[in-house]
């Protein structure tokens, strides 16, 4: 069974108080909250007063992934936001050990998020260090994308790599994750699955989310 993470990128930002409420209703363990900056990546999402107010009504770990360069910046005003855990893109943070052990010593778990392009054995000298690890599932940028298949390859290397270094780091994997693939997914050794497309245009996102859980 694996963590569930909705992704607010694809919301109603009209209701987001709606949405959060649905999502605090569910069986989803995490909010995903996608910051992108337009120049790590070529979309523009939302940032820290968005993740402040809900905060405020998210009654669930606020997993929040910084598509942004520098994002050493900026890894005390998303503590003070409301963040738990903070995920930066390791093709974004050029000192990235001392970018982990910030996030840690402001109270957060620390995560890296790695491209469909990056190879795993980029991580092997961080990973002990490491929370979680985001694996991108798609080019990161928009919701609704489809699920590249070598992910799952990567997948493996990963629990391989955590494995063998004792790491407590979770596996999570972002984008394209639907109900006919969630179960490979999780099959592969993913511990955590986030879904924004899947879920916030399911007819019954509630029930989405459950059927996600019950795998
Ligand atoms: C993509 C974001 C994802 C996105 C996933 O850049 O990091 O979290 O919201 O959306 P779906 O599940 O629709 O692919
Ligand atoms: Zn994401």
């Amino acid at each position: 069974m694996a963590l569930i993470a909705p992704s607010i990128l694809s919301a109603d930002f009209l209701q987001l108080g709606k949405d959060v409420d649905m999502v605090n209703s569910s069986a989803a363990d995490w909010f995903h909250l996608d910051v992108m900056d337009g120049r790590f990546v070529p979309n523009i999402s939302f940032g820290l007063p968005v993740i402040s107010a809900i905060s405020r009504q998210a009654k669930k770990t606020l997993d929040v992934h910084l598509m942004i360069v520098e994002p050493e910046k900026y890894v005390q005003a998303f503590a003070a936001a409301g963040a738990h855990n903070l995920t930066v893109h390791i093709e974004a943070s050029t000192h990235l050990h001392r970018t982990i052990q910030t996030i840690k010593a402001e109270g957060m778990k620390a995560g890296v998020a790695v491209n469909p392009h990056t190879p795993i054995h980029l991580l092997n000298d961080v990973i002990e260090e490491l929370d979680l690890v985001c694996l991108m599932s798609v080019n990161p940028g928009f919701g609704g994308q489809q699920f590249i298949p070598q992910t799952l390859k990567k997948i493996q290397q990963l629990r391989q790599l955590i494995n063998e270094s004792n790491s407590n780091a979770l596996i999570e994997i972002d984008g394209g994750v639907t109900l006919n693939n969630a179960k490979t997914i999780i099959d592969a050794g993913a511990d955590v699955l986030v879904a924004g497309n899947t879920v916030f245009n399911a007819a019954d996102p509630i029930a989405t989310i459950a059927a996600l859980k019950q795998l």
